[in-house]
């Protein structure tokens, strides 16, 4: 039968793959020993790039989905297994893609306490007055009203946000430790905003194209007993008990007297960083971060710690003291060349590399590969039942 293929392994973007007539085929949504009929959504001499029309026979141990968007939505890849089992497929992952590379390291994997509802952010997209997310491969909406792997306080409020009268534009909900909620909207349409429709919601802030329309811009969040002020666009780590993880690796990790903190944020890692340390340098571009950043050191009573705002690129040459530990948390784009020639002209001892892009982690660390040793690779599950993960790479210098 034509469209018809046997999934024999998987690619490292969470897909199945199997082969028909001298073509790879990738398969979303499916994994090893599923036997499918399938929807071409692109083709090439070489490969076709297909969905799921019906499962002909599926893998014994294959799992019907604990969300009913998750063969449409766009958003997670491998809720077909069990939890366990995307924790092995996301090992098997990282080591392949850093083994390419020559870098074969002790692998150690951390894993989500609660692996449903622990996102404490949402991204909604509104079309002609649905919301949800993007289809899978395509710009089409999906209209949801629950995201089984987001924070319930944040998903109680998507039916509020239908009562706003946004058609077209983009919505995102964040929570802190409290379930207070956190809303930015873009949107050219008159927006409808009646405090009284939602009086059981701890809305702490609503901001309508960068400007505050309600309460207040940012709103503190708690991890591992610090206190972090968050500007409603400055980053902060979408699973906090992960996020807690990474402290802690932060925390044993960190050498020597004086730290640089590269992709600084809102200041969480200079701030676990700044407790074993002698002096700690952040770097960051977004300016409400920094600011949070300076408030969150004060908060935390730490006054060992310099935030310089700007490009790292075009910063990081100011930092004239020697440095013993550079922490690297880049954007997913990874690293630039004139930063990474500055780290190596430093010559840290050790050098702490967090990546949520693993096939760009393993381009930058081959820089890095001649003159230190990867000791450790911690993959922390943050995104689960998502092909994503974050690494965090321990280097020591030769
Ligand atoms: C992955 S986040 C890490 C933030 C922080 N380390 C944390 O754990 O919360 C990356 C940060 O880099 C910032 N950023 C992006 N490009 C930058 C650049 N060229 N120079 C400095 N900061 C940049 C972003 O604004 C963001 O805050």
């Amino acid at each position: 039968m034509k469209n018809v293929v046997v999934i024999e392994k998987m690619d490292h973007m969470g897909n199945g793959i199997g082969f028909i007539n001298g073509k790879t085929v990738f398969v979303s949504k499916t994994i090893p020993g599923d036997k499918v009929i399938f929807e071409v959504i692109k083709e090439t001499k070489t490969y076709i790039k297909a969905k799921v029309k019906k499962f002909i026979e599926r893998k014994e141990d294959a799992l019907s989905a604990f969300c009913p968007y998750y063969y449409k939505c766009g958003g997670c890849q491998l809720q077909n297994m069990e939890y366990e089992k995307t924790l092995e497929y996301k090992k098997e992952r990282v080591k392949n893609i850093l083994n390419r590379v020559g870098i074969t390291p002790v692998i150690e994997v951390i894993k989500n306490e609660n692996d449903k509802n622990y996102r404490n952010k949402i991204e909604l997209k509104v079309s002609d007055g649905i919301i949800g997310f993007y289809e899978e491969g395509t710009h089409n909406i999906i209209e949801i009203d629950n995201c089984h792997i987001t924070i319930a306080c944040i998903n109680t409020f998507i039916d509020d946000i239908k009562k706003m009268n946004i058609k077209n534009g983009d919505v995102t909900i964040r929570c802190n430790y409290n379930d207070e909620l956190l809303i930015s909207i873009k949107t050219e349409d008159d927006i409808i905003l009646n405090k009284e429709d939602y009086p059981n919601k701890k809305v702490v802030g609503i901001i309508l194209n960068d400007k505050c329309i309600y309460g207040d811009n940012k709103f503190i969040d708690i991890i591992n007993n610090t206190f972090f002020e968050v500007a409603y666009d400055a980053f902060f780590q979408v699973n906090s008990y992960i996020n807690s993880k990474l402290f802690a690796i932060i925390n044993d990790n960190v050498k020597g007297k004086n730290v640089l903190d590269l992709y600084s944020g809102v200041g969480t890692l200079s701030i676990v960083a700044s407790k074993n340390a002698n002096k700690v340098y952040g770097i960051e571009v977004i300016p409400s971060a920094v600011v949070n950043a300076l408030k969150n050191a004060k908060m935390n009573k730490r006054d060992n710690i310099d935030f310089i705002l700007g490009k790292v690129e075009d910063k990081i040459h100011l930092i004239k003291d020697k440095i013993d530990t550079v922490i690297i948390d880049p954007p997913r784009k990874g690293l630039d060349q004139r930063t990474i020639s500055k780290i190596l002209e430093i010559k840290p001892e050790s050098i702490i590399y967090i990546s949520c892009e693993t096939q760009k982690l393993s381009e930058d660390l081959k820089s890095f590969i001649d003159n230190y040793n990867v000791k450790k690779v911690y993959i922390l599950d943050m995104f689960s039942y998502t092909y994503h993960c974050e690494s965090v790479c321990i280097l020591e210098r030769r």
